[in-house]
């Protein structure tokens, strides 16, 4: 072989080489910057998001259904609560299901609507039976809208029932998980403090809840701009708000409104834990009959406010904790673990 013809070859092969490195760094550059192109089916649900109403509504019947569903959700004192036609009321508080299920029932972290009706029936400890959906708004009429049950085929009920089937409605499994319930809260091992949670409360809180708790509604007869946190035109005893761990959840991924979000709070877990006792120390109506929820008391969540218990734990630490010492009770004497 001549020198030539060597060099020629060993020419080609750094080319070749030169060629192939290139186009490793080429991949490597875009699997960093633009990992959606590499994607395998899980991550690129990553793009998905709920159903959106004024983009993705059909003409069907269910779906104008669904619509009115909508509507009912967003502003419930009007169709169903104070604000309806007598006959229609009732709701007992101007609240609308949204002040609490945000952005219509489809913001993450906010106990959202989005695969919730693929999840009932299911068994509920608070009734101790299987519960349907209908049945569980209806615990949130009773409560969390200090109310009576809407009639289960009333137009209503039909309604937000068909909404949350069409927010349901193709969610990838992976997602669904992320879309249901609230953040969780690191609980201290202290009690909580209302008094910790009245500066948590000015600081963070009252420039749209006011110093009184009662909210904003510049017309009189119309629905809230910001809801009331206590007092007789909110939440009953009975709702699940006033547990201090749920309400600290919900406010840890949601409050102040507009700013915090389930992957990205504003409070730490403390200040939540206290600005929660804070709101939950004001007065507020008081749900009838409290003693027959969870007729299986093993199964009351440990911050329920009110008994009776299947412990002796005081009325005062299952409103404010520690926590810790309850669950650690049931979970010593019945093997039941409980998180709430
Ligand atoms: C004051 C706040 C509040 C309002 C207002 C409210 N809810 Fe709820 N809702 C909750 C809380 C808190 C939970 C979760 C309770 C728990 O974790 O035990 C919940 C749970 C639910 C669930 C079950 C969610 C799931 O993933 O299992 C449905 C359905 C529901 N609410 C429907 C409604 C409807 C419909 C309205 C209006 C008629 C309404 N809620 C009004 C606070 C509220
Ligand atoms: C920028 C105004 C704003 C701030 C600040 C704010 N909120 Fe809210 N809050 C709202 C609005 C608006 C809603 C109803 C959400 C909706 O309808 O979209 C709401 C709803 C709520 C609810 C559920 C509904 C009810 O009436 O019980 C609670 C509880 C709550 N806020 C607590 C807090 C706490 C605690 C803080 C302070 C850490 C806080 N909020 C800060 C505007 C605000």
């Amino acid at each position: 072989m001549k020198v030539e013809d060597a060099i020629q070859r060993v020419f080609s092969l750094v080319k070749v080489l030169v060629a192939l490195y290139t186009l490793v760094l080429v991949l490597v550059i875009l699997m960093h910057n633009q990992p959606s192109l590499f994607a395998n089916k899980a991550t690129a649900n990553d793009s998905w998001s709920p159903r959106n109403i004024n983009t993705d509504l059909g003409d069907s019947r269910e779906d104008r259904l669904a619509k009115y569903g909508y509507e009912v959700i967003t502003q419930s004192s009007r169709y169903i609560g104070p604000l309806a036609e007598a006959g229609n009321r009732y709701a007992g508080n101007n609240l609308s299901c949204q002040n609490c299920h945000l952005e219509g029932g489809t913001k993450r972290g906010s106990a959202s609507f989005v695969g919730v009706a693929n999840r009932f029936p299911q068994f509920r400890g608070r009734e101790n039976k299987m519960g349907t959906l209908a049945e569980r708004i209806n615990g949130c009429m009773e409560r969390s809208m200090n109310g009576k049950a809407l009639p289960e085929n009333s137009l209503e009920m039909q309604a937000m029932i068909a909404y949350m089937k069409w927010l349901s409605t193709d969610v990838p499994a992976e997602r669904e998980a992320e879309y249901k319930g609230f953040v969780k809260v690191v609980l201290p091992e202290a009690k909580a403090d209302p008094v910790l949670g009245k500066a948590v409360f000015v600081k963070h809180c009252q420039t749209c809840h006011m110093a009184d708790g009662q909210g904003q509604r510049p017309d009189p007869n119309g629905p809230y701009v910001y809801p009331p946190l206590w007092g007789t035109d909110t939440y009953n005893h009975g709702a699940g708000m006033h547990r201090v761990i749920t309400a600290a959840q919900f406010i840890k991924g949601n409050m102040p409104h507009l700013q915090a979000t389930w992957d990205n709070p504003i409070l730490s877990d403390e200040e939540a834990y206290h600005v929660a006792a804070y709101i939950n120390s004001m007065g507020r109506a008081q749900k009838s009959n409290p003693g027959t929820d969870f007729p299986d008391k093993k199964l009351k969540p440990v911050s329920t406010p009110y008994g009776p218990w299947t412990d002796s734990f005081s009325s005062e630490q299952h409103k404010y904790g520690p926590f810790q010492p309850i669950m650690a009770f049931y979970e010593r004497e019945f093997g039941i673990k409980k998180g709430k």
